[in-house]
């Protein structure tokens, strides 16, 4: 049986955001006019996630690929618990509200020193809103600094666009002078769009190369366990695609979507994995490839000669990752 007790974890603590970045899936769900699944994630359920996952060390990261954290009406409290039960939290936010000004910003910082913060800020406040549609990008950099100012462990997420490029330098000099780390980050999910588009050196950077060989990354911590913006869990975010509604249509991952394996329903994380069908789940990529999922299969067989994601950091590079 696999033991994932303070181990990492994603957690999708919302179903919302108000940015509309072209990439996000939030935006694949829009252009199939379909709605983004789940809701924000209750006091009750967290509590079950810090008395599980997590610890000193291995985060609970509030990370989906669905919603930002901020639009959590709990996330303050679940702040102020992971502090007080001494588990470590990363939160990844790049959205901004009109409700939540700089003052909103001190006090989450306050409840929870110990919280590493991501934000994401694609070049520097004057760009940044040209991926990031509807970011106040000021705000996103004046919350950005104050977190350094308190000598938190802060990142500043740089997606490179074409547009922001030229910006890479002067970001550099900021992060240094500020105790950010700074990550550059070239993803191959940009827009085929002038302004979108990175100079081709970095395109080519960032074509991916194939070979083939199953390696389930979340067997070897690669790929943290998952609990869904509907509250499901789940054994990576990867699995978890409501565009073509993946946990309804693999055989293999809907066996995992079962009532007594979402959060609501369950009293202890660790009696989901004692499950006999979550047993197997694991065994099979362990033991018996030909019983794995297909998606899986193919998700987890790509090894990339240049990854698709490549990460450049720079300034307070003494932090652990
Ligand atoms: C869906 S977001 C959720 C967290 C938060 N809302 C945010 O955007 O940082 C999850 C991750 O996807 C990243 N992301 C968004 N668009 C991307 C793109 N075009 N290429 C690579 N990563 C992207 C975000 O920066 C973030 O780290
Ligand atoms: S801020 Fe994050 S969740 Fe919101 S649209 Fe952008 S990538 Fe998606
Ligand atoms: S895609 Fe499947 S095999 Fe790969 S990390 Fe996720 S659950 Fe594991």
């Amino acid at each position: 049986m696999i033991n994932l007790e303070n181990s990492t974890v994603d957690l999708d603590i919302s179903n919302k955001c108000t940015l509309e970045c072209n990439r996000c899936e939030r935006q694949e769900l829009r252009s199939l006019n379909m709605d983004v699944p789940g809701g924000d994630m209750s006091v009750d359920d967290f509590i079950k996630v810090c008395d599980y996952y997590g610890s000193d060390e291995n985060y609970i990261a509030f990370c989906g690929p669905i919603s930002d954290p901020i639009f959590n009406p709990n996330i303050l409290e679940f702040l102020k618990i992971a502090y007080e039960k001494n588990k470590r939290v990363k939160i990844h936010t790049a959205a901004t509200s009109k409700n939540k000004k700089i003052d909103w910003y001190e006090k989450a910082f306050d409840i929870n020193p110990n919280a590493r913060w991501i934000f994401g800020l694609d070049g520097l406040p004057n760009k940044s809103w040209i991926y990031r549609v509807n970011q106040d990008s000021d705000l996103i950099y004046d919350a950005m600094i104050l977190c350094a100012k308190k000598n938190m462990d802060v990142i500043w997420q740089y997606l490179v666009f074409g547009y922001n490029e030229d910006q890479i330098e002067e970001a550099k000099d900021i992060a240094e002078n500020n105790n950010i780390t700074l990550e550059i980050n070239h993803t191959s999910r940009y827009i085929d769009h002038d302004i979108y588009k990175p100079t081709n050196d970095v395109v080519n950077e960032t074509k991916k190369t194939v070979e083939y060989g199953f390696y389930p990354r979340c067997l070897s911590n690669n790929r943290p366990p998952y609990v869904s913006a509907t509250g499901q869990i789940l054994p990576c975010c990867w699995v978890d695609q409501p565009t073509v509604n993946l946990l309804k249509n693999d055989p293999v991952l809907a066996t995992l979507n079962r009532e007594d394996f979402n959060i609501k329903n369950v009293e202890n994380i660790k009696d989901v994995y004692k499950h006999e069908v979550y047993k197997k789940f694991y065994n099979d990529l362990i033991n018996n490839h030909d019983s794995c999922s297909e998606y899986c299969k193919k998700k987890c067989s790509q090894k990339m000669e240049n990854p698709t994601r490549i990460k450049k950091r720079y300034g307070k590079l003494s932090r652990k990752s």
